[in-house]
């Protein structure tokens, strides 16, 4: 359907900018620290306590410091500036960026695609997510397989930390292993995976239930990506903070 004729861009008289601008202000932050720990290549590893950060796990090239490569050194030791977390990166990085909630703040924040709810996009032509590159969108599901493997990877880490005792370095993995769970549970695509492309709910009643549950986690979808996205950059931060010595790990059990 063509738009109304209406000259101005948009008629909307409220503060309809601020949610992207939010957007786009937070993700470049978070993009940032993650790309300076990311080549920083060093305070990822505690081990005194344990303490894996997430952004390196699993660390599976020879460079990693042997305790922490939970899984083996599968890989040589990367050049020149390349570090560990790069072999990772993508398949989280993929999982993000094709996450049906994200591709809304970033076609919104970033692309103007359009800024808010009836406010004029820029482009001229719209094709959607039909052609490339945003046709690849449709691999969401299969980033979402890598991403749980690499959740019960995290899992592994956080719960292997209590080995050493507990301190609040445990408490905040475990946190973390909680977010990252139930945002990646609330997937759009975990949730058509349990209870999608069934004819009766009736004959199914164990999918039933588990769509059930997962609808309730994907209502908090958008909350949950936050939440999970800034979480994971704390941790790591209290990592690279006790790993660096800058900081002591609060102790409850040695
Ligand atoms: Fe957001 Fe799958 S839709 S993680």
């Amino acid at each position: 359907m063509a738009r109304a004729e209406i000259a101005a861009r948009t008629l909307r008289t409220d503060r309809w900018w601020l949610p992207p601008l939010t957007t786009f202000v937070g993700l470049l932050l978070i993009s940032i620290y993650a790309a300076f720990r990311t080549f920083q290549g060093d305070y990822y590893w505690v081990d005194q306590y344990h303490y894996l950060t997430p952004m390196y796990s699993p660390c599976l090239t020879e460079e990693c410091v042997p305790a922490a490569s939970h899984f083996g050194q599968w890989f040589p030791a990367l050049p020149g500036f390349l570090t560990p977390p790069l072999l990772i990166i993508p398949f989280l990085l993929g999982f993000r960026i094709t996450c049906y909630y994200y591709r809304k703040a970033y076609y919104r924040a970033a692309w103007a695609s359009p800024p808010a709810c009836a406010v004029a996009e820029p482009h001229s032509k719209y094709t959607g997510e039909t052609r490339f590159p945003l046709i690849a969108q449709n691999l969401h599901r299969y980033f979402f397989y890598a991403a749980s493997l690499l959740l019960l990877v995290n899992i592994y880490d956080a719960v292997s930390a209590f080995s050493t005792g507990v301190g609040l370095g445990n408490i905040v993995l475990l946190v973390n292993v909680g977010l990252l769970g139930a945002y990646t549970l609330s997937c759009h695509s975990c949730r058509h995976i349990a209870g999608g492309r069934l004819k009766h709910f009736s004959k199914h009643p164990v999918r039933y239930w588990m769509w059930t549950q997962i609808s309730k986690l994907n209502n908090r979808h958008m909350q949950l990506a936050w939440a999970s996205l800034i979480f994971v950059c704390l941790t790591d931060l209290y990592v690279a903070l006790v790993a660096s010595g800058t900081i002591s790990d609060l102790r409850f059990i040695n």
